[in-house]
């Protein structure tokens, strides 16, 4: 399989090319014969022309690459080994949603062919592939597992918006069905990524270490988050907290925030539903997701609260938010908790204005229901939430906010990039 997919005598195809199936399977086209499948067809079209839909890549990173782009049955079936990067969605009861993942299976089941390969990116429970991939795939295949066909998981590390580590200089995880697989899912990953794979035990080891890296991370700023709450009661500002007992060599430096979008937020729902299929009831899982997911009521009330004391009748309040994406740098509104600070201080009857400068109105408006701006109205804000830390933000000065906003106006720093630089305002940060 390595030297057929080398030498051209076959293709790889990736299914799914969002924020993680478009970079491999662009970065793979450099030196193999890719097929690149998404079952939307408007993204395909794009991609056609050189263009990411996730605005994450320039045109440049198309170029001298073997690339089909296609959401045609026919020419996937051209391929022999699948990598499959569509996205893993918890419900509205914060359960797993398998849905992508158990149609681009059938998808990839149908085509499936003796010898040939599949191997999973999308981030899941341990078991998932084994037990609800596999079967599927071996009952409308009618190949059997491992000796007619073989599976692997890798997940994936990349980090949107993110310049610095990526898939070709971060170590990735891999794993395969057998010795024979693991091997060969391996060369084929280390043909792109320089800084080599790890070898994982087998697939439930490597679609666990995926999910307790989210977890972790989770979980550490669940704390921080907490942190926050109680030294707003103490009356100190967390970040000189983190920043003092940061000193220590083994502090790890995490910070209070939101934690929104579709990896963090999510990944550790799905291992708490493993966890709940094995009878065990995580608590510490479920208290990190808690405290997050409670962030931006906790935001909205509080600025409520400073608003009342200051005298403001709360009843048509103005209130500037910058920042709705789901996190900084990036365009990507998908689950940002943003909007929960927003649609808090909408039930109150505050009046508010939201600008972002990599959003794109026509999907907020979709997804949310609200407007954007194009850029701040003349009136004077009561309240100015910097909710996302976005690079454009961090040369804002005061006398900026102060143009903007009433006498005694409020600025929210959620993330607290201007703490050392504001002296007359009220200022607020988690
Ligand atoms: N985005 C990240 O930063 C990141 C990082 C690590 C892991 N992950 C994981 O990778 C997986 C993919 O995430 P993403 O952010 O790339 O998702 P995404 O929403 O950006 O893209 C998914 C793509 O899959 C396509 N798709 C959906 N169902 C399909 C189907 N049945 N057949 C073919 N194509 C289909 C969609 O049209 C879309 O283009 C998820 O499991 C996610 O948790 C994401």
């Amino acid at each position: 399989m390595y030297n057929q997919l080398l030498n051209k005598h076959t293709s790889l195809a990736v299914v799914g090319l969002g924020y993680v199936g478009l970079p491999i399977a662009l970065e793979l086209a450099k030196k193999i014969s890719v097929i690149g499948f998404d079952i939307n067809n408007d993204r395909v079209e794009k991609m056609k022309q050189g263009l990411d839909p996730c605005g994450e890549l320039d045109n440049k990173s198309f170029i001298d690459t073997d690339i089909l782009f296609t959401s045609s049955l026919e020419e996937l079936s051209n391929a022999s080994f699948y990598v499959i990067a569509v996205p893993t969605p918890i419900d509205d009861a914060n359960m797993p949603d398998l849905k992508p993942l158990l149609s681009a299976t059938k998808t990839v089941a149908s085509v499936l062919k003796k010898g040939d390969y599949v191997v999973y990116e999308s981030t899941v429970y341990p078991g998932c592939t084994e037990e609800d991939c596999v079967p599927l795939l071996e009952k409308i295949s009618g190949l059997k597992y491992c000796n007619d066909f073989k599976v692997g998981y890798s997940p994936e590390r990349i980090n949107p918006g993110d310049k610095i580590h990526t898939l070709t200089n971060t170590v990735k995880i891999v794993s395969g069905c057998d010795e024979e697989a693991l091997e060969i899912i391996s060369k084929v990953y280390e043909i792109v990524v320089k800084a080599g794979v790890h070898r994982a035990a087998n697939i439930k080891v490597a679609e666990a270490a995926k999910i307790i890296e989210n977890t972790q991370r989770d979980v550490n700023i669940g704390l921080m988050n907490e942190l926050s709450i109680i030294c707003s009661r103490i009356g100190i500002n967390t970040f000189d907290v983190l920043d003092a007992a940061g000193t220590k060599w083994n502090f790890l430096k995490f910070y209070p925030g939101l934690v929104g979008g579709h990896c963090i937020g999510v990944d550790p729902y799905y291992l708490v539903h493993k966890s709940h299929q094995l009878k065990y009831h995580p608590q510490i899982i479920n208290s990190g997701r808690f405290v997050n997911d409670s962030m931006g009521g906790y935001i909205a009330k509080k600025l409520v609260k400073e608003m009342i004391k200051l005298g403001k009748n709360i009843m048509g309040a103005k209130v500037l938010v910058m920042g709705i994406t789901f996190k900084e740098d990036v365009s990507d509104i998908r689950n940002s908790k943003v909007v929960d600070i927003i649609k808090e201080l909408l039930d109150y009857g505050v009046s508010i204005d939201i600008i972002d400068p990599n959003a794109n109105s026509d999907e907020v408006f979709n997804e949310y229901g609200l407007e954007l701006i194009e850029k701040p109205n003349q009136i004077k804000y009561d309240t100015i939430v910097v909710a996302v830390s976005h690079r454009e933000y961090y040369s804002l000065n005061e006398d900026y906010f102060k143009s903007l906003a009433t006498q005694n106006a409020i600025l929210a720093d959620i993330k607290g990039i201007y703490r050392n630089s504001i002296k007359d305002m009220i200022y607020w940060s988690l």
